[in-house]
């Protein structure tokens, strides 16, 4: 070999390292979610961590703003420029809507790889596979009906947790006694419809929830038990403090750990915030599932979704979503997040007692056939139906429309936006 031949190949070679150099330095994620909170975001933190170790850096896209109403509007600005994230934080009929549009990545081999299809469970797989393509990695279930109780509250009450809603009202009554906001509510449309979906369950059971919510049937909608459940709104309405109206749900939490209220009803994305707060369940807090919902779980689960963004982006998108289904990081994660895992595989030796409870519930609500998606966190309608069903209940909750009004606008809304 010639000097000129040899000064050419080693000039390719050194191209060849710098370029692989440079792709290796790039190999990141750009991650649009809406965990802002200080649970959520320390819980993200353990994502981010295991990627960076991994070489993949982060692009932090923060979206707030509870159940992701905000993070999708942000996400439609960012396909209409034509510039998506890489991964997306999304729930349920969301995830179906951008497949159907045929944008977002295959995870097939990934989850072969991995086998997901023996560990997800089937509740999952329906809104993480499209068309029979796994198209979303699940990060965890969460569920929303759930109250949350300071104990010191509750002990003073009497120590007794209610068990349907004249018992929920009792003890509210006994919270007002103490000089405390009975319930800590934020009035922001997605909060709204989270406690109105525990109390269409406590009041009408899973049969009706599911003719209701799941199957949107007119008659369910307009029912003398939908009656009874938009009166008991009314009636929970009474125990809100007067600040209630556009607060966030971390701030209504911290109001219920300061002992400033007795007890929020909230998904258990609210214990990350007791947790954080560094309150133990059992000793500062109180979970039990929304009185008169014991056995039935309503359910969401966080998953990412990888944009088609291009070759180059591939391989960070896929170290993400497997990193995602690592059963390490799913306890991780969920320890932290106040959710249980989206595996069916781990164990739950490493969760607090609410933690235990979530993914017993869960198991056995699946098994009972008591298991369904939640409306308010898009698992159970697709965001137009929610968002109509949204509109009638804070209408309502904010005393702008009576009991008979919502009555007959419910099935109306909830047709015009099918
Ligand atoms: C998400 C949770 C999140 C909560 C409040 C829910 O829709 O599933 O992960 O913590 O909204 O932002």
């Amino acid at each position: 070999m010639n000097i000129r031949t040899f000064t050419k190949l080693a000039a390719g070679a050194a191209l060849i390292a710098v370029t692989a150099g440079a792709a290796k330095a790039q190999e990141g994620v750009e991650v649009l979610h809406w965990w802002t909170s200080g649970g959520e975001a320390a819980a993200l933190n353990v994502l981010k961590e295991n990627l960076q170790k991994e070489g993949i850096s982060w692009q932090d896209m923060p979206v707030a703003g509870g159940s992701g109403v905000q993070a999708m509007t942000a996400l439609r600005a960012r396909v209409t420029s034509g510039d998506p994230p890489t991964a997306v934080q999304m729930l349920g009929f969301d995830i179906k809507d951008w497949a159907e549009m045929g944008v977002l990545g295959n995870l097939n081999d990934l989850a072969e790889e991995q086998g997901w299809d023996e560990v997800i469970p089937a509740a999952l797989q329906e809104f993480s596979k499209f068309d029979g393509d796994w198209i979303a990695a699940p990060v965890n279930v969460h569920s929303t009906n759930w109250l949350w109780l300071n104990k010191a509250a509750l002990d003073k009450a009497g120590g007794e947790a209610p068990k349907n809603m004249d018992e929920l009202f009792a003890l509210l009554d006994k919270f007002k006694e103490q000089g405390i906001t009975p319930l800590a509510h934020g009035g922001q449309p997605w909060q709204d419809g989270t406690l109105w979906e525990s109390v269409v369950l406590s009041v009408g059971g899973m049969d009706f929830y599911k003719k209701a919510v799941i199957e949107a049937d007119p008659e369910a909608l307009s029912s003398d038990t939908m009656r009874q459940v938009f009166d008991d709104m009314s009636k929970l309405r009474t125990y809100f403090d007067p600040n209630f109206s556009g607060r966030d749900w971390n701030l209504s939490t911290a109001l219920v750990i300061e002992g400033k209220a007795g007890a929020q009803q909230m998904g258990d994305w609210s214990k990350g915030e007791w947790l954080r707060a560094d309150k133990k369940p059992g000793e500062d807090f109180v979970c039990i599932r929304f009185p008169g919902t014991q056995g039935s779980v309503l359910f969401n689960s966080d998953q990412f979704v990888m944009f088609d963004v291009g070759e180059d982006k591939r391989d960070a998108q896929l170290k993400m979503a497997g990193a995602v289904e690592d059963p390490a990081f799913q306890i991780a994660f969920n320890t932290v997040k106040g959710s249980v895992p989206a595996r069916t595989d781990v164990p739950d030796t490493e969760f607090d007692d609410c933690g235990k409870k979530g993914m017993k519930d869960l198991a056995e609500a699946a098994a009972s056939g008591n298991l369904a998606g939640s409306l308010a966190h898009g698992h159970a309608q697709p965001s137009a139906v929610k968002e109509a069903v949204f509109d009638v209940v804070t209408q309502h909750l904010n005393g702008q429309i009576t009991t008979d009004q919502a009555l007959e606008r419910l099935p109306q809304a909830v047709a015009s936006a099918q």
